[in-house]
């Protein structure tokens, strides 16, 4: 990736260009009469094949029972969260990016409260995004979070522009590892980066696909460890999910486990997972993860129709 545009494009704007006005946070200031926007969770791993997708699609379903939810698949080259919701959408976060539709336009519904806005199907590919491109879709975002009461993010694998752009804007970020040393290592990679650009972030863990519950724990501690030792950042373990083939069953079946197989040992564990969530994000301010990465992106940022008109 280019590192020097994601370095570019997640650091804020100089002290010269703009004043002392963020919170210590580094999130753009509060302001009471502001209209509400949807609290914010950003699901993402180093590695692919983690199981993102599989808790996003679950956890996306038993969000929707607290309010309007929106699921949005990050993942602009190969994204597949259309499958685990049955759907083949025409619009897609990568029309949006490069200007084709707006970001209202490219939602589509998946059922009950809950929506969907498609990522990308060998479009961009996984390279990162330009500023042009992160500048629609912070607009984009923007322009639905209103709308929402929750919107879950399901984040592409690796080290992209967006993902960390995305993870470093949301009020919360769950970080899925499974018991796999290449999968924690990248882990730990996206979890060093995200927390350079976003101090004072406590990023959630969830150790998946582990047949050992000891071992899932085992994995928790040497991260928060490794953490502890060189980041000086704390990771908050929320949950160790078991291995089990619902997750493949239901894959198959294109439903989420916790409609399709509720009383599987995994599907269990997504709901108690999904529970601790909802209490984590019911203590957080929604800053509106739009917002936030507008504010990132500095003062340049133009609304979805400025741009759109570009
Ligand atoms: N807890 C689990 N037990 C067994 N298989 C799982 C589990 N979680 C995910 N999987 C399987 O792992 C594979 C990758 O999952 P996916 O959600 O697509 O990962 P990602 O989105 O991180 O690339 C899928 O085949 C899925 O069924
Ligand atoms: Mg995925």
């Amino acid at each position: 990736m280019n590192w020097d545009n994601a370095r570019r494009l997640l650091s804020f704007p100089s002290r010269k260009a703009a004043p002392p006005v963020l919170e210590s946070s580094e999130l753009p200031p509060c302001d009471p009469l502001a209209a509400v926007r949807a609290r914010s969770l950003c699901i993402v791993s180093g590695k692919g094949g983690t199981g993102k997708s599989t808790l996003t699609a679950s956890l996306a379903s038993s969000f929707e029972h607290y309010g309007r939810a929106l699921l949005v698949d990050a993942d602009l080259g190969v994204g597949n969260a259309h499958l685990f919701c049955d759907l083949q959408p025409k619009r897609t976060l990568a029309d949006v990016v490069s200007g084709k539709c707006s970001a209202l336009e490219a939602v589509v519904s998946v059922r009950g409260q809950l929506d969907l806005l498609a990522g990308g199907s060998g479009c961009l590919g996984v390279a990162s995004l330009g500023q042009e491109q992160m500048q629609r879709l912070a607009s984009g975002l923007y322009s639905l979070e209103e709308r929402y009461h929750s919107i879950l993010i399901d984040g592409a694998a690796g080290l992209n522009t967006q993902t960390l752009g995305l993870a470093a804007s949301v009020d919360l970020v769950l970080v899925v590892t499974t018991p796999d040393v290449t999968a924690m290592t990248d882990a730990y990679a996206f979890i060093k980066v995200l927390c350079a650009s976003r101090p004072g972030l406590v990023p959630r863990l969830v150790v998946n696909r582990v047949i050992d519950p000891r071992e899932g724990h085992a994995v928790a501690e040497r991260m928060q460890a490794v953490a502890a030792k060189f980041l000086d950042l704390e990771i908050k373990l929320l949950s160790v999910l078991p291995e089990d083939r619902s997750a493949h069953r239901c894959t198959q079946r294109r439903r989420p486990v916790v409609l399709e197989e509720p009383d599987q040992p995994l599907g269990r564990a997504l709901a108690d997972l999904a529970r601790r969530l909802e209490a984590e994000l019911d203590q957080v301010h929604p800053h509106g993860v739009g917002r936030v990465l507008r504010h990132r992106l500095g003062r340049g940022s133009r609304t979805a129709a400025e741009v759109q008109g570009a």
